[in-house]
């Protein structure tokens, strides 16, 4: 009979196609184990089923398949949430959003609250989570993405309500207003987009901007302010070239608001801050 391959045996051969913490990674999930176990149990066997599991999930991620489509998980502030090809992976800059929306629901607990392409519901769920008083949006166009955000929606406990549609039509439809907007929308130039590898597995739908990567903001900042009530706060997360840009149309859209551009922890430009009077 084969002798069951060890974690040991198991790391060395992944760690020649992947990289280690990816092949970290991977064993801790086929196996149902932290990190820590790997170091403190190399002679730990595999099951064949664990081990046919972790060689396929080696062969998709030598691929260049994201780790969290093939865990379908990523972390997001502070919690799991389900993906798949259908929304994109949250990011951690993105969690700049979620700090700057907390901040401001906790002067308005019960403010309404708009999250505009929600893909995971990496955004909504959260927001819903930490402002329970709040009543939480979540907006998308693609039917997929939001099967996925309310999973996520479920999975956390969070009162998300869920409407599809072409950015903020569908709030409008219904007469809602709100107090606090976030939106990570495309904002990807689509001439760049050939050249970039997230295109390869992530929803066009959730990257491309259009010609200058801003078709998709400067459409909402049209639409937003029949759907803003006085004092409301906007956050829109932009790419790292379009501060200035973005802020022209923020101003434009709502010329009494306070404009910032916030960065993000590399120092790039990251999210538009409207705050209205
Ligand atoms: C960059 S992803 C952001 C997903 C999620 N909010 C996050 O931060 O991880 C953009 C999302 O916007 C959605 N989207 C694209 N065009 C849209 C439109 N016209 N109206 C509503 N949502 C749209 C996509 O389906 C995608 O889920």
């Amino acid at each position: 009979m084969a002798m069951a391959m060890t974690v040991q045996q198991a790391l060395g051969r992944a760690r020649a196609r992947i990289e280690t913490l990816d092949a970290q990674a991977l064993l801790c999930a086929a196996l149902g184990v932290e990190r820590a176990y790997l170091f403190g149990h190399p002679d730990h066997p595999l099951t064949p089923a664990q081990a046919d599991r972790y060689a396929g999930w080696v062969e998709r991620c030598a691929a260049g398949e994201p780790l969290a489509y093939i865990l379908g998980r990523r972390a997001f502030y502070d919690r799991d949430f389900i993906v798949t090809p259908d929304v994109l992976i949250p990011r951690p800059e993105t969690e700049l959003l979620v700090e700057q929306g907390l901040a401001y629901l906790r002067g308005r607990p019960a403010a309404t609250v708009a999250d505009v392409g929600t893909g995971s519901g990496a955004l909504a769920v959260t927001l819903a989570v930490h402002a329970p008083a709040a009543q939480v949006y979540a907006l998308d166009i693609s039917p997929a993405a939001l099967a996925v955000a309310r999973q996520n929606a479920a999975q956390h406990r969070a009162a998300v309500t869920f409407l599809e549609g072409d950015l903020l039509r569908p709030f409008l439809e219904r007469g809602l207003r709100f107090d606090l907007l976030v939106a990570n929308l495309p904002y990807i130039a689509s001439g760049d987009l050939p050249s970039l590898a997230v295109t390869r597995w992530e929803p066009r739908l959730a990257l491309d901007g259009g010609a200058d990567g801003l078709d998709l903001v400067r459409r909402l900042l049209d639409q937003a302010p029949a759907a803003a009530r006085p004092g409301a706060r906007l956050l829109l997360e932009i790419g790292a070239d379009q501060g200035a840009a973005a802020q022209a149309l923020g101003a434009a859209a709502f010329p009494g608001a306070r404009a910032a551009v916030l960065p993000d922890l590399a120092g790039h430009d990251r999210i538009l801050r409207l705050d209205l009077p």
